[in-house]
């Protein structure tokens, strides 16, 4: 009988197949879970990488196809795949190399959830207000980071203004807004409110970081992002900043905006991101005397989680004081947390806090800064992906320019 392969011979094989991303093999970085040989030459191998229905994952799957298939002595070979652990994306942005931030930034931080959308205008802001709110009014340490640096809204939102102290260590003070939730935005270092901002690329990437790094965070449950609408840019900077972040993705319910919305889970599924769930938003809307419109349509909020196999955290009903809660920064879940939409809201929270908390939240150790994407997959046919998001948010056209390093603005002691 032909000697079958060896477990030794596929590993090795395995050593040839490199990540895009990092530049190393999947040995090397240590994601194969698993590798099986049969006595009949059938070869199953299991990697702990990306999202189901991830690009990355149809790329290894393809590779590793075709290098054990050509071993000889395998008769087929299957790839399977496994979410990483916290602790496995925490090692691959180490191994990896990622521009991560320095050691100990965001120690205390045992969650961060980015709030992200396809298009403008679908609620991220008021639900990363009041998630963060209701958070906290579910007993967690909450903190609402605006990382939509363009269009900065959260401050209003919370109903928090002024310009943050700097500790002894140099560190910058969030400030607190009501039930104690810490909040942290470029509104804080502008001379004036209203304030137009220019920045893109580099300087996006930096001032994030800097909010990541140089804010005084403290222990905290949840961080909760408000990104911009069309998420490129921002994306690429948290994935490399905070691998074990995860998003949540906002729609709107009617198809078309579904589709919008599935966009943006695909960038995050590029940049290897987890989706906690679907947040399903200004659906339907009921009249003092109990009748019900669908203004919006119907279904796309459960239509995008089974599509991306996550679950659909909540549907928040349109509701008037919830946008008037947000314009006058006060947020609806503690102004008037029997509201339906507060009801609503607060059920997404819990079905934050029931995931899977993950224990030890740290981040990569700083890398030269590169944000230059790594060779694609060396195989025929690999797609690398495209730089940047088709719906990234344009600059402002006008307004007066911010110039210099960020957060480098005028602090007070
Ligand atoms: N469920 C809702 N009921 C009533 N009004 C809502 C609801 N959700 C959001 N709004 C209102 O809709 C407007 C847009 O919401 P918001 O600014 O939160 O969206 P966004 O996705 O952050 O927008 P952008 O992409 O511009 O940042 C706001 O005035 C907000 O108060
Ligand atoms: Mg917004």
């Amino acid at each position: 009988m032909d000697a079958v392969v060896t477990s030794e011979q596929v590993r090795e094989v395995l050593g040839s197949v490199v990540d895009p991303e990092r530049g190393q093999s999947v040995v090397d970085l240590g994601i194969v879970r698993s590798v099986d040989v049969a006595d009949d030459g059938r070869v199953a191998v299991v990697l702990a990488v990306g999202a189901p229905g991830s690009p990355i994952r149809a790329q290894y799957e393809g590779v590793i196809r075709d290098r054990v298939g050509a071993l000889h002595g395998v008769s087929s070979v299957t790839v399977g795949f496994d979410l990483p652990s916290a602790e496995e994306k925490e090692a691959l942005g180490k191994r990896g190399q990622k521009g991560g931030l320095p050691e100990g930034a965001l120690a205390g931080v045992k969650n961060v959830i980015c709030v992200a959308s396809g298009k403008g205008g679908v609620g991220k802001s008021t639900l990363t207000a009041n998630l963060a709110a209701a958070l906290a009014a579910e007993g967690k340490r909450a903190a609402a980071l605006d990382a939509d640096v363009w269009g900065y809204s959260i401050p209003r939102m919370l109903g928090v203004h002024g310009r943050p102290t700097v500790n002894a260590d140099r560190k910058i003070n969030p400030l607190e807004a009501a039930a104690g939730v810490k909040v942290m935005s470029i509104e804080f270092f502008l001379e004036a409110q209203d304030q137009a901002i220019v920045w893109r690329g580099p300087m996006l990437h930096k001032a994030i970081k800097q909010f990541l790094q140089d804010v005084e965070w403290g222990e905290v449950d949840f961080l909760v992002l408000d990104l911009p609408p069309g998420t490129g840019d921002v994306s690429m900077t948290l994935a490399q900043l905070i691998p074990s972040a995860r998003m949540v993705i906002v729609t709107t319910p009617q198809p078309a905006a579904q589709k919008v919305a599935h966009r943006a889970s695909e960038l995050a599924r590029r940049f290897d991101l987890e989706i906690a769930g679907v947040i399903e938003n200004m659906s339907g809307f009921t009249t003092p005397s109990g009748e019900r419109f669908t203004i919006f349509g119907e279904g796309g909020g459960q239509l995008l989680a089974d599509e991306l196999d996550v679950p659909l955290l909540a549907k928040i009903p349109l509701q008037e004081s919830l946008r008037v809660g947000a314009d006058e920064g006060r947020p609806l879940v503690l102004d008037d947390p029997h509201a339906p939409a507060s009801q609503s809201i607060r059920q997404a929270a819990r079905g934050l806090i029931a995931m899977a908390p993950i224990p030890a939240f740290e981040v990569p150790p700083a890398a030269p800064a590169s944000s230059g994407r790594r060779s694609a997959l060396p195989t025929a046919g690999a797609q690398k992906p495209p730089a940047e998001s088709p719906d990234a948010a344009p600059p402002p056209e006008q307004g007066p320019k911010v110039t210099g390093t960020p957060l480098s603005l005028p602090l007070s002691r």
